[in-house]
């Protein structure tokens, strides 16, 4: 049996606690955050007009889109200021001996399917 395929997103080393990281898997935009001793991923942009996710701010636990506020918490994906709107969540693999977080691609191809990704990354209104 062949291993899941993963997709290194960051050295932990790198991930400042409480500042949104870019990064990529399969194609698609991803932010990360560390909070504490928690690394969490979600899907990389705003649900509202597509701005990146990795450019917003970290405070209380929730990420704020630096285009018009929305606001997402990062254990849950919800947002707590738009009602029924969020962000899809990505469980992640933290090694830190090996200094990597890493995603299941395979889980993001099933998400990138089901939903479809309708912010072109040219076309950002941001
Ligand atoms: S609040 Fe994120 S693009 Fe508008």
């Amino acid at each position: 049996m062949t291993e899941p395929k993963s997709t290194r997103l960051a050295a932990y080393s790198e991930l400042a606690d409480g500042r949104p990281h870019a990064a990529r898997a399969a194609g698609m935009d991803l932010v990360v955050v560390r909070v504490g001793d928690e690394v969490h991923a979600l899907y990389g942009r705003c649900p509202h007009r597509g701005a990146p996710m990795a450019e917003g701010c970290l405070a209380g636990g929730a990420i704020t889109c630096k285009a018009h506020g929305w606001d997402f918490v990062v254990a849950t994906g919800e947002s707590p200021g738009v009602e029924g709107e969020r962000l899809a969540r990505f469980e992640v693999q933290v090694d830190r001996e090996a200094d990597e977080v890493r995603v299941d691609e395979a889980a993001i191809v099933a998400w990138q399917r089901a939903n479809p990704q309708v912010f072109e990354e040219a076309e950002l209104l941001g």
